[in-house]
């Protein structure tokens, strides 16, 4: 079954045949599916004789060669492929075979998610639809036509425009409709959709005057919580046009949402399969953070028909030349249209909390990795987010204007090709003059590099002395050095900004001379995080940046810091920095944008503090953390409770800034002010959850009365229980609040919500917001009995046989073991051995266990 072969980068090959065009017929039935497949085919490599299809699991039902039925001599199945002996030059081959979806919880290739057939390729999963040359280098022109039952199944979606309806004289209770993609594309871009589903539409006019049919589809009942994903895709296409010059080409963009889905979304062609939580939101079921994100997932998919589909990757180890790319294009997006300084924060912040992790653990690898066992664990916050800042660094380097010619030189070359991150660096290189051949080490290597910063300052000049330090590689490797642009600015001592610019990094240790100095300055290093590094520097004084720095990512910085360090004297068992202290009441009293000031007035995150122990404890951590949170919630409770009131309208549903950026205030200080649990703030919170007329409010309400002493708590969830149990998406954060709960008996609870109707193991929404977030609840997680990590791998062993893609994602709260400090560790490797000993374990959870364990 799962092979765990690995596979490297070094052994690509070009593929020995093309399927020039492709003919799919899906006749859909309660109990399987009959799949037509039709491919004319063209021999590219003379010296091979046979046609090697990727299958899995096949059930042939027959199969012609030029209209000749091939007989059993004439082709072999193997569980992973169908080979066809002995082809001609030129030749059409029609394979028909049986697939059950019904029976599909692993949820890739053809499958149902409540009663919608729906399909998900990306990688691998075509294969398990039909035999075909299922990799990314293989385009194709596709028609497809789909047959069901129409009452059961009125909508019929797949790629392209739609091009005939079919009804059948014999047979009246079924249809059926051809749609046709005239863009080359691979089959992991290949989609399917058949259900009873509700739709809102609307349409656009692209730059050159085309017009553009949109459709967002659901299920009934849910269309008017489309409108803001509608909104956000009609932003996205016109930023597309105005930013990269690109526009949509097709009649028609379709959307379609479903619950039971592996990722966020999916770009496959002119008809994005998307979860439902990155579509589905209104102002009573949905939070702030949630129509962000539908904003920036729905443009991110958009976004990839052009960074992913017109151009796609030569192989799966190019999967950062679309992700990336098409990550840095949708965090341009939303800083463009929301504020580009809380953007840039929140960004690097998610950058910090997984993907440094995943750098500093033993499933680090490059963000173009050199090999993989399950290509489906290299989804990764690494090929993601890490990669989006490699494109930000050239970007930086290039500038606008070149960056845009570099872009459109990019996208006209390589147009309908299948090319490499290479080819993109080229593009970069080419249209701006600049070698970046020293550049390309980002794309290689792995591990977080870091920076010390020495600084001195002498009759008038100011020596800045960097030494780049780079951790080795998983395998024990030395690694060079980086090349990157590092902004930073001088300030002298009234506050006043003496000069800014970009250094270009590039030797292991380099000095940098500032003369003319009249006193000593002030640096700030590393501004808007123009490189994705750890900056190590001493003698900082974060007061001052706090105060005056006028770049909105280190002034933040410097407040993270400056908590950091106190919170780390803590940890030593020193005394509370009563200059932090301080310091934090000014930033109380800042006139600066209120989202921006909650990001400011946030404490560092436990995961943040974790990554710079050596040896991890958690009770440790959590303590000095609270200790100061106690501490500020008390020396400030009339200023903090001031700000609350000022900032509170529950009343107001707007999703404008203003409105947003108060409600994200507000609930700051309202977090703040709970590390001291007094009966003020249970009242507050109480009052909140009643009055609020949003999700976001009421959910912090929650889950501040969760962890406090209030007894309000039982009634506030028993409350939100009987009103939305019926909906999945509120369901979630239902049990997320409970899970992360630090409260006593979480685990007992946790166990006992598995069996909560609201709850179904198949949905990996559920299983995340429950067992996902578990495994992040470190209180209870990291338990000193190992129940916790007991739980967690028993329900990895349990879901791997559901969905092993699912049960690798839960897997990876383990690779924090080489960190842990012994007991826990002896604790941790008993249940990574039980894992790993698992007769039948899927290749997914066995590469992440296996790379941790050795
Ligand atoms: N390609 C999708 C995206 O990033 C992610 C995805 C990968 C979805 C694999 C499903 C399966 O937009
Ligand atoms: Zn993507």
């Amino acid at each position: 079954m799962n092979k765990r072969k690995e596979i490297f980068l070094k052994d690509y090959t070009k593929p020995a045949f093309a399927i020039e065009r492709v003919d799919l017929v899906f006749d859909l039935y309660e109990e399987y599916v009959i799949v037509t497949n039709t491919m004319e085919c063209k021999k590219l490599d003379a010296k091979t004789d046979d046609l090697n299809l990727h299958a899995r699991d096949l059930e042939l039902e027959s199969l012609h060669l030029n209209d000749l039925q091939l007989q059993e001599s004439r082709y072999v199945v193997t569980e992973e492929s169908l080979c066809v002996l002995n082809v001609p030059e030129t030749f059409r081959i029609k394979i028909v075979n049986k697939i059950y979806p019904q029976n599909n919880t692993e949820l890739e290739g053809l499958y149902k998610s409540g009663d919608i057939f729906c399909t998900q390729n990306e990688p691998e999963g075509f294969r398990s639809i039909t035999p075909y040359l299922d990799r990314p280098d293989v385009m194709s022109v596709f028609t497809t036509t789909v047959i069901a039952e129409k009452e059961k199944y009125p909508v019929l979606l797949s790629n392209g425009n739609k091009t005939q309806c079919h009804e059948f004289f014999n047979d009246k209770g079924r249809h059926g409709v051809s749609w046709h993609d005239p863009h080359p594309k691979p089959s992991y871009l290949f989609a399917l959709v058949a259900g009873n589903l509700g739709s809102i539409s609307d349409e656009f006019t692209t730059a050159s005057g085309n017009l553009v049919a949109l459709n967002i589809y659901c299920d009934l009942g849910n269309e008017s919580k489309c409108t803001h994903a509608m909104k956000s895709l009609k932003e996205a296409m016109l930023w597309d046009e105005e930013k990269y010059g690109r526009e949509y080409d097709l009649d028609i963009y379709n959307i379609v949402a479903v619950d039971s889905f592996n990722m966020g979304a999916m770009e496959n062609k002119g008809l994005n399969i998307f979860n439902s939580a990155y579509v589905l939101a209104d102002e009573d079921t949905a939070t702030d953070a949630n129509f962000m994100g539908i904003q920036s997932v729905i443009a991110h998919e958009y976004f990839h028909n052009w960074t992913g589909n017109r151009i796609t990757c030569r192989d799966w180890f190019q999967l950062t030349l679309k992700e990336g790319l098409t990550v840095f294009r949708d965090q341009s997006f939303s800083a463009d249209l929301n504020s580009a300084a809380v953007q840039r924060i929140e960004d690097v912040k998610a950058l910090r909390e997984r993907q440094f992790v995943e750098h500093a653990s033993p499933t680090a690898h490059p963000i173009q990795p050199k090999s993989y066992i399950s290509m489906n664990n290299f989804y990764t916050a690494t090929v993601y987010e890490k990669g989006a800042e490699v494109i930000r660094m050239m970007h930086t380097l290039l500038g606008e204007q070149n960056y845009r010619k570099a872009t459109d030189l990019y996208f006209e070359h390589f147009d309908g090709q299948a090319v490499t991150t290479d080819d993109f660096v080229w593009a970069m290189s080419e249209a701006s003059g600049i070698d970046l051949e020293p550049f390309k080490v980002w794309y290689h290597q792995s591990g977080t590099p870091k920076l010390h910063v020495h600084k001195n300052f002498a009759k008038g000049v100011f020596t800045l002395e960097l030494t780049q330090e780079i951790p080795n590689a998983v395998n024990g490797a030395k690694q060079r050095a980086y090349f990157y642009p590092l902004k930073m600015a001088l300030f002298a001592k009234d506050g006043k900004e003496i000069l800014a610019k970009t250094l270009s990094i590039s030797k292991m240790q380099e000095t940098f001379l500032f003369e003319n100095l009249a006193e000593e300055p002030i640096l700030s290093i590393n501004r808007d995080f123009s490189a994705p590094i750890i900056v190590q520097e001493e003698h900082v004084d974060f007061a001052f940046l706090m105060q005056y720095d006028t770049n909105s990512f280190t002034r933040y910085e410097a407040s993270q810091n400056f908590a950091l360090q106190t919170i780390e004297s803590l940890i030593q068992g020193d005394a509370i920095n009563e200059a932090f202290v301080k310091a934090y009441g000014y930033i109380l009293d800042l006139d600066v944008d209120t989202s921006y000031k909650a990001l400011l007035l946030e404490l560092p995150s436990i995961s943040t503090l974790m990554q710079r122990q050596k040896v991890i404890d958690f009770d440790v951590i959590y303590g000095a953390k609270e200790q100061l949170a106690q501490h500020l919630a008390v020396t400030y409770e009339a200023k903090l409770l001031a700000l609350y009131r000022e900032n509170h309208e529950p009343q107001s549903q707007h999703l404008d800034a203003d409105a947003m950026g108060k409600r994200s205030l507000k609930n700051r200080v309202l977090r703040i002010l709970a590390a001291k649990d007094s009966s003020v703030v249970q009242e507050l919170a109480q009052k909140q959850y009643d009055t609020s007329v949003t999700m976001t409010d009421r959910v912090v309400a929650l889950d501040v009365l969760e962890n406090s002493a209030s007894d309000y708590r039982k009634v506030a969830f028993e409350d939100f229980y009987a009103k939305y149990k019926e909906q999945t998406l509120v369901m979630n954060k239902y049990f997320s609040l409970l899970s992360a709960s630090h409260r006593e008996g979480v685990l007992q609870r946790v166990i006992q919500l598995q069996e909560d109707s609201a709850y179904d193991e198949k949905v990996p929404n559920l299983v995340r917001s429950l067992i996902g977030v578990f495994a992040r609840n470190y209180k209870y997680f990291h338990a000193k009995d190992g129940s916790g990590y007991k739980f967690v791998a028993e329900k990895i062993i349990a879901i791997d046989k559901i969905n092993p893609q699912m049960a690798s994602g839960l897997a990876g709260a383990f690779k924090i073991y080489d960190k842990m400090n012994e007991e826990n560790k002896v604790l941790l490797k008993k249940e990574l051995e039980c894992i790993i000993s698992t007769q039948s374990l899927s290749k997914n959870v066995f590469e992440i266990i296996d790379k941790i364990l050795n």
